[in-house]
C-alpha cells in the first residue's frame, strides 16, 4: 500500500490550488450574491486543461488519472463550488460518458471541443417527476427515418444555459421500462429546444441550473450513444464516476471551511487568549480534521479503484455519502468557530455552509447512495 502522491499528481494539485487562489477567490462573494456564472474563470480552466482532465490526449484531453482529478476538484471546490460543479459535470459526466461509450465520429465532433474546454457540456437525466426515481423517464424519443423526435422536460440541469452540448436521456420504448431508455447528444441550436427558467438557489449560486424543454426536437440517429435501450445503463455507469467528482467537491468544501476556521481560531482572542487555546475549539478542530481525513481516504480509494480498472460503484457511493455529510458537519462548525463573523458573507464560511448542502442532493441523494451501497452489500 502506498499513500504517497506521485510528482505529477502533486503538480496538478498545486496548479489547481494556485489557479483557485489567483483567479477564483477574487469576486467569489459577488458572484454568489448576484448568482453570476464564472464565465471567464471556466474559460481559463479549459485553457489550463481542467475541463477534460482524464480524456485521452488524442481527443484533446489531459490524459490524467482520476486521483489527479480528485485533487484538482478538491482545490477548486475549497474556493468556488459553483466553478467546480461545472468542472465536475464536464469532466466526469459528459466527457467520460462520450469517451467510454461514444463512437469515433461522436468523439471527433463533440468530445474534442468539450475536453479542450472550448465548449461546455450538460448531463440531462432528471425530470420534474423523475429525480431519484430515474427510471420513470417521461421525455420521449420517437424514431422517424434518419432521426428521432424528442419531446419532454428536463429539470435542474447544471450548465443549463452555458452548455453547448447536452447529453439527454429519453424513453424510446416505454413498454420496456428502464431497458427502453436511450441516450442522445443534442446541440443547443436544435429547433424546438428551449432553455427554461434559471433556478434561484440556496447554494452554488454561481452555477446556472435550468429546466430544459424539448418540443419536436429532431436529433439525428448518429447522435444516439450506443444502442437503443442502453441509455439507463449509460446514465448509471456515468454517475458511478460522477459521484467521485461530487465527493471530491464535498471534500474541498469541508477542507476550505476547516482551513478558514483553523486560521481564524489562531487570530481571534477571547478571554485573554486566542480561541484556539480553548479546549472546546480545539476539539472542534480535531473532529473536523479527523472527519476530513476519513472522507479524503474514501474519495481517493474510489478514484484509485477507477484508475485500476476495478469496480468502483460501491466505493464512489460510500465516498459521496460520507464526504457530503462531512461537508455539512464541518461547514456548520466552521461558522460556529467564527462566531458572529461566520454569519456574514465576508468570511466565506456561510457560503461554504450553503454550498455544502447540495452535495447531499445531486448525483443521487444520500438516501439513494444508501440504496446503492446496501444493494451491493446484500447482493
Ligand atoms: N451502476 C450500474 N448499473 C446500475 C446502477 C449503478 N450504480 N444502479 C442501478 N443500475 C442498473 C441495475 O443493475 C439495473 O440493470 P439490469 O436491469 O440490467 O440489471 C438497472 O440499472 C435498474 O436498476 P434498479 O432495478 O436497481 O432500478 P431502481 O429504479 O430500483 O433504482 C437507482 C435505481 C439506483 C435508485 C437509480 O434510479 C438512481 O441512481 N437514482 C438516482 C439518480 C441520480 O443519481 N441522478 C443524478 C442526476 S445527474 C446530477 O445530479 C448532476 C449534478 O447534479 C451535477
Ligand atoms: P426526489 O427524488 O423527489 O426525493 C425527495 C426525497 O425523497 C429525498 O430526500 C430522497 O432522498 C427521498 N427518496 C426518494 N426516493 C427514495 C427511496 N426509494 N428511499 C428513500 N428515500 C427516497 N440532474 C441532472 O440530471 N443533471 C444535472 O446537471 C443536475 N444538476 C442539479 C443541480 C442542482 C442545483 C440540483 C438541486 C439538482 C440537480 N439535478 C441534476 C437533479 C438531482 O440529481 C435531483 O434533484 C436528485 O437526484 C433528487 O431528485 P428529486 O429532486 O426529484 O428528489
Amino acid at each position: 500500500m502506498n499513500f504517497e502522491y506521485t510528482e505529477e499528481q502533486l503538480a496538478v494539485r498545486d496548479a489547481a490550488r494556485e489557479f483557485a487562489q489567483a483567479e477564483l477567490l477574487e469576486g467569489v462573494i459577488e458572484r454568489d450574491t448576484e448568482a453570476r456564472f464564472p464565465h471567464e474563470q471556466i474559460k481559463k480552466m479549459g485553457e489550463l486543461g481542467f475541463m477534460g482532465m482524464m480524456v485521452d490526449p488524442k481527443y484533446d484531453g489531459g490524459g490524467m488519472d482520476s486521483v489527479s482529478y480528485v485533487l484538482a476538484m478538491e482545490e477548486i471546490s475549497k474556493i468556488d463550488a459553483s466553478a467546480s460543479v461545472a468542472m465536475s459535470v464536464n469532466n466526469s459526466l459528459v466527457c467520460w460518458g462520450l469517451e467510454k461509450y461514444g463512437n469515433e465520429q461522436q468523439k471527433e465532433k463533440y468530445l474534442k471541443p468539450l475536453a479542450s474546454g472550448e465548449l461546455l457540456g450538460a448531463f440531462c437525466l432528471s425530470e420534474p417527476e423523475a429525480g431519484s426515481d430515474a427510471t420513470s423517464q417521461k421525455t420521449s424519443a420517437e424514431l422517424n427515418g434518419d432521426h428521432y423526435i424528442l419531446n419532454g422536460t428536463k429539470n435542474w440541469i447544471t450548465n443549463g444555459s452555458t452548455a453547448s452540448i447536452y447529453l439527454v436521456i429519453a424513453q424510446t420504448d416505454a413498454a420496456k421500462g428502464h431497458k427502453g431508455i436511450s441516450a442522445f447528444i443534442v446541440e443547443k441550436e436544435s429547433e424546438g429546444f428551449v432553455i427554461g427558467k434559471k433556478e434561484d438557489k440556496l447554494g452554488i449560486r454561481g452555477s446556472d441550473t435550468h429546466s430544459l424543454m424539448f418540443t419536436d426536437v429532431k436529433v439525428p440517429v448518429e447522435n444516439r450513444i450506443g444502442e437503443e435501450g442502453f441509455g439507463f445503463t449509460f446514465a448509471m455507469e456515468t454517475l458511478n464516476g460522477g459521484r467521485i467528482g461530487i465527493a471530491a467537491q464535498a471534500l474541498g468544501i469541508a477542507s476550505g471551511a476547516y482551513e478558514l476556521a483553523l486560521a481564524y481560531s489562531k487570530e481571534r482572542k477571547a478571554f485573554g487568549k486566542p480561541i484556539s487555546q480553548h479546549q472546546a475549539i480545539q476539539f472542534k478542530l480535531a473532529d473536523m480534521a479527523t472527519n476530513i481525513e476519513a472522507a479524503r481516504l474514501l474519495v481517493l480509494k474510489s478514484a484509485w479503484l477507477k484508475d485500476q480498472g476495478k469496480d468502483y460503484a460501491h466505493a464512489s457511493a460510500m465516498a459521496k455519502l460520507y464526504a457530503s455529510q462531512v461537508a455539512m458537519d464541518v461547514t456548520v462548525e466552521a461558522v460556529q468557530v467564527h462566531g458572529g463573523y461566520g454569519f456574514v458573507k465576508e468570511y466565506h464560511v456561510e457560503r461554504l455552509m450553503r454550498d455544502a448542502k447540495i452535495t447531499q442532493i445531486y448525483e443521487g441523494t444520500s438516501e439513494i447512495q444508501k440504496i446503492v451501497i446496501s444493494r451491493s452489500i446484500l447482493r
